[in-house]
C-alpha cells in the first residue's frame, strides 16, 4: 500500500470489537508518535495509553464519541515545553505538535489493522479529573481505537470531498 492508499482506505471507525489493543501494536503505533515532527524539534508532548477496562470505562464520563472503544490515546502537549512564536504573535505550537503526533499515530493504527477515530468532542476538564492530567499539560488529540468489529463501516459522507480545485489555489487566493 502506498501513501495515498493507506490514506485513503482509512476511515473513522465507530464499532469496536472489545479486546483491547495488544501491547505489541501498541508499541508499533507509539513509535510512529515518537518520530513525529514538532516545533523547533522541542518534542513538547505526552501521550496518555488508555488501554484497560477501568481506563476505558471512564471514557464515557469525558466524551459522546468514545463508542466504546476498549482502548484509546490521548495526546497533550506541554504548555511550558513548547515552541511559541514569540518573535511574531507568541501563537503556541503545541496544538500543531499534538495534531502530527496524532495523524502518526492514527495512520500507523491503520495500517497495522488498528482503527480509530479522531475525537475534537471531549470536555477536558473531566479528562483532567478521570486521568489526572496535570495542568501543564493540555489534552488535545482523542483517538479512541480498537480492532475494527466485523460490521464497522464508514459513515455515509466518508467518500464525499469538495472538489480539489475548490480547495487549492496557486500564487494567490
Ligand atoms: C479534528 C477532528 C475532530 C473530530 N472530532 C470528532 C468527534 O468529536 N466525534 C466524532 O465522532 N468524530 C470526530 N471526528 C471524525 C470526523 O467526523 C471524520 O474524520 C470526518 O467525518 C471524515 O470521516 P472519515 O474519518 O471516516 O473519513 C473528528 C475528526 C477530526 C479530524
Amino acid at each position: 500500500m502506498n501513501f495515498y492508499e493507506l490514506a485513503k482506505s482509512r476511515y473513522s471507525v465507530r464499532k469496536f470489537k472489545p479486546e483491547h489493543v495488544s501491547q505489541e501494536e501498541l508499541d508499533i503505533i507509539l513509535k510512529a508518535g515518537h518520530v513525529a515532527p514538532t516545533g523547533c524539534n522541542f518534542q513538547a508532548f505526552r501521550v496518555l495509553v488508555i488501554n484497560s477496562d477501568e481506563g476505558a470505562k471512564k471514557l464515557p464520563l469525558c466524551t459522546d464519541s468514545h463508542f466504546h472503544a476498549p482502548t484509546a490515546l490521548l495526546v497533550c502537549y506541554h504548555k511550558k515545553e513548547c515552541w511559541y512564536r514569540k518573535k511574531y504573535d507568541g501563537a503556541p505550537c503545541g496544538v500543531l505538535d499534538a495534531t502530527i503526533v496524532g495523524t502518526h499515530l492514527m495512520l500507523q493504527a491503520h495500517e497495522i489493522g488498528v482503527g480509530s477515530t479522531w475525537v475534537m468532542s471531549f470536555d477536558p476538564e473531566a479528562l483532567r479529573r478521570e486521568y489526572q492530567i496535570p495542568e501543564e499539560l493540555e489534552p488535545t488529540v482523542l483517538l479512541v481505537m480498537g480492532y475494527p468489529a466485523e460490521d464497522a463501516a464508514p459513515a455515509p459522507q466518508h467518500d464525499t470531498f469538495r472538489p480539489l480545485e475548490e480547495l487549492v489555489s496557486y500564487e494567490t487566493f
